[in-house]
């Protein structure tokens, strides 16, 4: 049997909440109804944030009331702070993302806390979730290098998930948000994270800003990494890091791991669909860097 590798789509939240066009929440619901008939089963599907920070983000209670129950599908929502966790509790919220960038300037400019309150704020959140039942995922975003203060020294990262394991979080995702990353940079980050915590606590989030998204995938399924963000036809761009483009896109991602022998249980086929419904929604035009060979593979197997 082959190998599983989990994908964990972030098109509803880190997708979407830099589009200048607000997404109805009608259309949120239909993009996350192709995404799960497509075979995903991992999603963030919104974020408590401040409406003022992130208008997009404003209907997340409507979206975590409106979700599909007959699907087998775990959902998360990011929360900034104990404001944000309590909302997305209210809201039937299972599994929080807290983030906390490694720099302090990056936390100012994305939550407007020095990166000590934010760490407070983050260890705080997470032994809440621990009291009550909630899983945790802790994200440390900008671990290669922050826009604002440059290449972030890796011990920063060790400093920041040691404090976040042992508030109590389940699972640490290294956010590479600006897609700054280089392979050796990550294969240390990820090499030392997975000895001391083991690979299964871990998950990577590239941005595929610099092209790089896939080969920081396949650096930390070296180290033993199996989950992976991605985001549907490639969508997003952190509204707080300049010169950030989107995610690294979910076709891509399951393509390549699929040609290379692991289970992911998703349809290529299905994200293309996605994608169509991702780029009517926001009048962007999407798509990963696989569409134009899906494209001519689809083109010849109909003039077959
Ligand atoms: N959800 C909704 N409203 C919130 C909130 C939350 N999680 N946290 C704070 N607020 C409200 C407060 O109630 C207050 O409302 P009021 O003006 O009506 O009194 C207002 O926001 C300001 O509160 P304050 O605690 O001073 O927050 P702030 O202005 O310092 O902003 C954050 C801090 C974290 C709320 C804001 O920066 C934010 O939401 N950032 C998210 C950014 C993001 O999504 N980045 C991408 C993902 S990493
Ligand atoms: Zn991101």
């Amino acid at each position: 049997m082959s190998e599983v590798i989990t994908v964990h789509e972030v098109g509803l939240r880190d997708g979407l909440q830099n589009q200048p066009r607000v997404v109805p929440t009608e259309g949120k619901l239909r993009l996350l109804d192709a995404l799960l008939d497509a075979g995903l089963q991992s999603i963030e599907a919104a974020s408590f944030v401040s409406p003022k920070a992130v208008p997009q983000m404003a209907d997340a209670a409507e979206i975590f009331a409106s979700l599909p129950q007959d699907r087998s599908a775990g959902y998360e929502a990011l929360v900034p702070n104990e404001k944000g966790y309590e909302r997305a509790v209210e809201a039937g919220v299972t599994t929080v993302a807290l983030v906390l960038a490694a720099t302090d300037t990056f936390n100012r400019r994305n939550i407007n806390m020095s990166l000590d309150e934010a760490i407070r704020v983050n260890e705080a959140v997470i032994r809440r979730a621990k009291a009550d039942g909630i899983r945790a995922r802790s994200y440390l975003s900008v671990v290669a290098a922050c826009p604002y203060e440059g290449v972030v020294p890796p011990e920063t990262v060790f400093d920041l998930a040691a404090r976040m394991f042992d508030a109590g979080a389940d699972e640490l995702a290294l956010g590479d948000s600006t897609g700054a990353g280089t392979p050796p940079q990550m294969a240390h980050l990820f090499e030392t994270l997975a000895h001391r915590y083991g690979p299964e606590r871990l998950a990577g989030h590239f941005h595929d800003t610099r092209a790089t998204g896939l080969t920081l995938t396949w650096v930390a399924i070296e180290c033993g990494i199996r989950k992976f963000d991605s985001s549907i036809g490639g969508l997003g761009g952190c509204p707080f890091a300049p010169g950030a483009t989107g995610n690294l896109a979910t076709e891509d991602l399951v393509f390549m791991v699929t040609e290379a022998g692991f289970e992911t249980g998703i349809d290529v086929g299905g994200l293309r669909r996605a994608v169509a419904i991702a780029e009517e929604l926001t009048g962007q035009t999407l798509g990963g860097r696989i569409t134009p060979f899906l494209d001519s593979r689809e083109k010849r197997a109909r003039a077959n």
